[in-house]
């Protein structure tokens, strides 16, 4: 089994380059089967989850292309299989967002139920309630999902809560349905967007992505075309409290500054300085890091992806800050592995109470997911002596070159 070791105590200077968004690329590859002609994608990160879903498009019948290290090129010819297998569903939860492409094009989709996981229950029944408004007949079977429609039709679709996936899902499935769709209490975050902008640049009539509302004309078919993923708001941010937490001074290039305000705002309040450019941002940590309290919301509030780094910063700020997790129930399970290392920390349900210590100690910890990971190695970089960190697989499904990254701009981090 693979570890990361890191040797803590060096402030991070330099550097570093942003990869694409992996929430917008698994959204968009899962899209791509829409297109009846090739669809060439720019700015894909090279992470295990992209990976994998590029493997199971793949096994049911798409061909997939890599031009570059970051450039794929997807043909999904009329006909393909429309079964995801659990065994394959239990290795990336996001291909549950097959279902809404797999139902608009191909009027049929079979997909594992994905079941709970380390961050939460993550139920589905907002993405089934309006692909069933679009017209599609879905039932639950011996733990699958197992949807069939003729052309689905546009109607009116109110989220009860703006779930990200949902959103997604049904987005891409209105825009093969005949008629307008309009979609309420939607989830409001970049990569939608993103989604919404590749979408219309293969023929797509997507109005209102980025508001609680929108609006979808649906077309008979979509053409291909070539669109470039976003940058990763959340590796930005990942590297943004890294430099903070090790009181270093990193550029991090490649980075839309607005989709990074929650995160910013926060920091500042920390005390960390950041400045803004226009396709990067600065961020330069003081030693009077102030104790600050967080509660992660939908877009444009602080998000939950987020949550567990700045967790790994307090723990060793002076005074008391308080975390709120609101979106998944299980993701301040991080804290007891923090504890490990020396901080104090106290949860209660969905409330985790940081009284900052002096310095971590470095200390042996497994990552139980992917953010979660990501904290550690901050909280690794932050603390006296060498810090090892197993279940690096986690890690390794959202981080594109961590430890090269790391490595680059100072720190001590090797895996063995
Ligand atoms: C996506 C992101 C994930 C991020 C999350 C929230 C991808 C691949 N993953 O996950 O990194 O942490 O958004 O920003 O893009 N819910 C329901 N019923 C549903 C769907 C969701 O109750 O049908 C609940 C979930 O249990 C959770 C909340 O809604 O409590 C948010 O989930 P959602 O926004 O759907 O997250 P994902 O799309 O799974």
């Amino acid at each position: 089994m693979q570890k990361i070791y890191i040797a803590g105590g060096q402030p991070l200077k330099g550097t570093v380059r942003i990869s694409g968004a992996k929430n917008a690329a698994l959204a968009i590859i899962s899209a791509a089967l829409l297109a009846s002609e090739p669809v060439i994608l720019d700015n894909i990160p090279n992470i295990t989850d992209v990976r994998i879903l590029l493997d199971i498009v793949t096994k049911l019948g798409a061909k997939v292309a890599y031009q570059d290290e970051t450039t794929v090129e997807i043909s999904t010819p009329d006909c393909i299989d429309t079964n995801t297998p659990y065994q394959e569903v239990k290795k990336l939860r996001a291909s549950n967002l097959l279902l809404g492409s797999l139902l608009a094009r191909f009027h049929r989709a079979e997909i594992a139920l994905p079941g709970g996981c380390n961050i939460g229950s993550r139920p589905m029944d907002l993405h089934i309630k309006g692909l069933q408004a679009l017209g599609a007949s879905i039932n639950l079977e011996h733990g699958f999902i197992k949807g069939t429609c003729k052309r689905l039709t546009g109607s009116k679709v109110y989220l009860d809560f703006p779930s990200v996936g949902a959103t997604e899902n049904i987005m891409v499935a209105a825009a093969l349905a005949e008629g307008q769709t309009i979609l309420e209490n939607v989830a409001k975050e970049p990569e939608i967007v993103d989604l919404a902008n590749f979408l219309n640049s293969m023929g797509a009539k997507i109005r209102g992505a980025g508001t609680d509302v929108i609006k979808i004309e649906g077309v008979s078919q979509l053409g291909g075309g070539r669109y470039s993923v976003i940058p990763d708001r959340i590796e930005a941010g990942t590297f943004m409290v890294a430099a903070a937490a090790t009181r270093g001074d990193l550029l991090i290039d490649h980075v839309i500054p607005t989709h990074i305000e929650p995160l910013i705002a926060k920091l500042r309040e920390a005390n960390v300085n950041v400045s803004e450019e226009d396709d990067a941002v600065r961020v330069i940590g003081t030693d009077e890091l102030k104790p600050i309290d967080i509660k992660t919301l939908p877009y444009p509030g602080f998000p939950t992806d987020m949550q567990s780094q700045m967790m790994a910063m307090l723990t060793s700020v002076k005074g008391t800050s308080v975390i709120v997790e609101n979106v998944f129930e299980n993701r301040l399970q991080v804290a007891d592995e923090f504890k490990r290392m020396g901080a104090r920390i106290k949860v209660e349900s969905r409330t985790a109470i940081i009284q900052g210590v002096n310095k971590l100690q470095g200390a042996q910890v497994k990552a139980s997911d992917l953010r979660a990971g990501a904290a550690l190695i901050i909280a690794g970089l932050i603390a006296e002596g060498e810090t090892e960190i197993c279940n690096t697989h986690y890690i390794d499904r959202g981080y594109e070159n961590i430890e090269e990254k790391l490595v680059s701009v100072g720190a001590r981090i090797r895996r063995a």
